[in-house]
């Protein structure tokens, strides 16, 4: 039988690297290839299997809801997907919520959303969306027009216009260039792709005030920091401002693809029947599972796990003694780690050494575990990285 290596590469589009090796299966914190060599996964599919691999009443919820009802698009009401959109609002800021079935669209959302109630209000020179240096919210035509990073950028222009970049946590820039003619400013509380960055307390307070003296929306994108993964349920309470919009995805409905765009009322005031849809979007099986995940991770013991095990990691990866570390960052279990060395060196020997790690930016390695590890986990991957650091020299 052919290999899914060479089948990869001979059928499915070229749009990724990928090491040499297919995994099979996944249990908590540990993924197996098909030569049943275990991981350790330090990236949980980027920042989405919060409740680890392979987890009991997840599986369960799947099997009950798949049996009763998948999709029936939303021409229809189901269960699953209100109680969800209720418990969304209940547990932040948000009045109402749109759903979708990834981050980038999650983003997409929050522009469109921003721009109708531009529009709305017959604002009509109001079309700006501000974003950031650094930041990541998407390749889709309009994310990518706000994600400033000139490879991604480039071979796809023209992309969505009125879109503008401000150096990411310089108060006095954003003073200067948010206007009347700013419709929304994006941001990401913690950076997570552009190399786990989170944003100064004073700049986040400044995008709020400078939003409201100006007449735009706030958007927070929470996509990789929402949803306990620094510590607090939305990273957003570490600031103390709320959003008038917020983007959700990766880990809301533990591996199946869903997204959402939080927004207030005054904001819905705007929305009208057909300004957006999706056909997938919060079907029942992926709603009934994204229920469960909201239900356990917002429990005050859970958040608690995670700072604790994140102040763990912290505290270890601090004594780690490697001529390769320049620099810690981060919150919870959001964590990077600047090096002197391109990261994927560490990545690819990361490997032989059974961790599944990844990058942000071209020399940040970045931990974003299952939200579920423990201590002696952080043990584990310790150990690895003591002997990855003398193997990969500078
Ligand atoms: C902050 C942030 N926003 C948006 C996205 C895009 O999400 P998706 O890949 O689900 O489209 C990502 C993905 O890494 C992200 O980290």
């Amino acid at each position: 039988m052919t290999s899914a290596v060479e089948l990869t590469q001979e059928y499915v589009a070229q749009t990724y690297k990928r090491p040499p090796f297919v995994l099979t299966r996944g249990k908590g914190m540990k993924v197996w290839d098909e030569t049943g060599k275990e991981y350790l996964d330090m990236i949980s599919g980027i920042a989405v299997m919060a409740l680890g691999h392979s987890d009991t009443q997840v599986a369960e919820i799947i099997q009950e809801q798949a049996e009763k009802l998948i999709h029936v698009s939303n021409l229809y009401y189901t269960a699953p997907q209100a109680q969800l959109a209720q418990l969304l609002c209940e547990k932040s800021f948000a009045d109402r919520v749109f759903f979708c079935n990834s981050g980038a669209e999650a983003n997409e959302a929050c522009i469109k959303f921003a721009r109708k109630y531009a529009f709305g209000n017959n604002d009509h020179q109001r079309r700006e969306i501000v974003s950031f240096s650094n930041a990541f919210h998407g390749r889709t035509m309009g994310a990518l027009a706000v994600t400033p990073k000139e490879q991604y950028q480039k071979p796809f222009q023209p992309l969505m216009g009125a879109a503008k970049t401000l150096p990411f946590n310089d108060i006095a820039a954003a003073e200067a260039g948010i206007s009347s003619e700013t419709c929304a400013v994006l941001v990401e509380p913690i950076q997570g792709e552009g190399g786990v960055y989170p944003a100064s307390v004073e700049f986040i307070q400044s995008l709020r005030r400078l939003c409201d003296e100006r007449g735009a929306l706030l958007v927070f994108d929470e996509v990789q920091c929402g949803l306990g993964r620094t510590g607090t349920l939305w990273a957003y309470e570490q600031y103390g401002v709320t959003p008038d919009l917020m983007a959700l995805a990766k880990p809301l409905a533990a591996g199946l693809p869903m997204g959402a765009c939080l927004m207030t009322e005054k904001v819905h005031s705007a929305v009208a029947p057909g300004d957006h849809g999706s056909t997938f979007a919060a079907g029942a099986l992926v709603s009934a599972v994204a229920k469960h995940v909201l239900e356990r991770v917002s429990q005050p013991e859970f958040l608690a796990h995670v700072n604790e095990v994140g102040m763990y990691l912290w505290d270890r990866l601090h004594e780690l003694n490697a001529p390769q570390i320049v620099e810690i960052r981060g919150r919870g279990l959001m964590v990077g780690m600047e090096l002197n060395i391109p990261v994927g060196d560490i990545v690819n020997a990361g490997y032989e050494h059974g961790l599944l790690l990844v990058g942000a930016g071209t020399h940040t390695l970045r931990f974003v575990p299952p939200l579920i590890m423990e201590k002696p986990d952080v043990d584990t991957l310790i150990e690895r990285l003591e002997q990855l650091f003398v193997k990969v020299t500078v």
